[in-house]
């Protein structure tokens, strides 16, 4: 079988590459991917070829012309803009939700009324379209918030507040600077939960559900809690949608699995399908948190994998990623079963850091960082090891180059959770994003704490 993904970010590549381990596949076209995959074993061997399209009809033009028997789309923003919808009129099998049902994410307040509704627990909220009433609302309810854009914002768009000055100047960050777009028209200010957030996942094939008996942990801040330096030049800990992931979560266990699925999946997707009336085929994220009173409360619904739990997920997942996508479109997910292996795993996300900019300094993700830095050392990352590229580019003259502000995924495993941490880190140590204005400096930047 041909698979096509689409996509062009770490989840992507390694989607790319889980449906190319696949017995059934023999071809992944990744739409349109990075470069950083042409210099993969799968990408050399051509298993993963890079196709360039425009649009979505030329995405199911080439469907149609190359045999493709399953399309996965990775990320939010092809789903909302409807490619699933364009490749089903043509016939064509796909993993994930048509464009009405990614509403789910891409519109805070409905998910979060639809959750009230079922009495799934989540955080006290209200939602805003004045920020001067946002405002009032915040300097009088007492305890912290969360302030949250209602619409799509790559996984970044919560800005955790301290006290009321903070929850203020996040709601003119997001209602009057717009720093998410029109996301921001709306807000959800949410109470602020502390305990152990928890990613969880469940496949939906339209009649079933499967969810992940096993689930991760995303490090969303950009800083570690200790870099205060940082986290002060940067005017506090910034969501960055994440930094670093590994699994299983210390919090793994069969009960838990089952008290989430019980308490939330369950009666969310009962919704979903028999009162929406939706045939949902696709990946269901719930971002969840564990108090430490024991209460499980959701912040969020997402409509795909999350990014980088997939990373590390896919890593202990033995199961055939192309028989669970093709149930998920037939609608026999019910026949699927989960194999999990016994390994520990740590994905480190290599960032640009601070660098010297033409004129001034850079002060690296997730504030402006500079680009075109060369990608050394990936030769001397040990066998084992997965790579997954995200900002990268090709340069004619230095070859991989650095592009966006999370360059590449360097994820271990091991059978203990500290050997999976010993590996990712002696060998994302051997990455260096060369600084061509500051002598070839390594401007490099990565999380030290991710795992602990
Ligand atoms: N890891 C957060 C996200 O994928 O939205």
């Amino acid at each position: 079988m041909k698979v096509l993904v689409y996509g062009s970010g770490g989840r992507d590549h390694c989607l790319a590459e889980c449906y190319g381990d696949s017995q059934h596949v023999e071809k992944v076209y990744l739409v349109p991917g990075n470069p950083g995959v042409l210099v993969t074993p799968k990408g050399k061997r051509g298993l993963i070829e890079l196709v360039p399209l425009a649009d979505f009809q030329q995405v199911a033009d080439f469907c149609v012309e190359n045999g493709v028997g399953l399309v996965d789309v990775g990320s939010e923003n092809p789903l909302e803009e409807g490619l699933i919808d364009v490749l089903n009129q043509r016939g064509i099998p796909t993993v994930g939700p048509k464009q009405e049902y990614v509403r789910l994410e891409s519109d805070r307040a409905f998910t979060d009324d639809l959750l009230k509704g079922i009495g799934v627990p989540k955080p006290e909220y209200r939602v805003f379209e004045d920020p001067g009433k946002a405002k009032e609302y915040v300097r009088n309810i007492g305890y912290q918030v969360v302030v949250k854009a209602n619409g799509l914002a790559a996984g970044k768009g919560v800005i955790v507040c301290d006290d009321v000055p903070d929850a203020e100047d996040a709601i003119d960050k997001i209602m009057v600077q717009k720093i998410f777009g029109d996301s921001g028209n709306k807000v959800v200010v949410e109470e602020r939960k502390y305990g152990n957030e928890i990613s969880f996942f469940a496949y939906l094939d339209g009649e079933h559900v499967m969810p992940l008996r096993m689930f991760a942990k995303d490090y969303k801040p950009a800083f570690d809690p200790d870099d205060v330096e940082a986290i002060k030049q940067f005017g506090g800990n910034l969501n960055t949608g994440g930094t670093g992931c590994y699994c299983p979560h210390k919090l793994v266990s069969p009960w838990l699995v089952n008290r989430i699925i019980k308490e939330i999946v369950n009666p969310t997707v009962n919704e979903i399908y028999n009162h929406l009336g939706w045939t949902y085929k696709g990946v269901l994220y719930f971002g969840l948190n564990l108090d430490p009173y024991d209460n499980l409360d959701v912040f969020e619904i997402n409509v795909r994998h999350g990014d980088p739990e997939w990373e590390v997920l896919a890593r202990k997942l033995s199961t055939d990623l192309f028989e669970m996508g093709m149930a998920v479109w037939e609608g026999t997910l019910d026949r699927v079963r989960q194999v999990w292996n016994n390994q520990y795993y740590v994905d480190v996300i290599a960032m640009e850091g601070r660098s010297k900019a033409s004129r001034g300094w850079n002060k690296g993700y997730p504030g402006r960082y500079g680009k075109g830095h060369r990608i050394l050392g990936l030769d001397d990352i040990e066998k084992g090891i997965a790579v997954y590229f995200a900002g990268v580019d090709d340069n004619p003259e230095k070859g991989l180059v650095t592009y966006g502000g999370r360059v590449l995924h360097v994820v271990a495993g091991d059978s203990t959770l500290e050997g999976a941490r010993e590996k990712a880190y002696r060998n994302i140590q051997k990455i260096v994003f060369e600084d061509h204005y500051n002598n070839g400096a390594n401007c490099m930047r990565c999380r030290k704490t991710i795992g602990l």
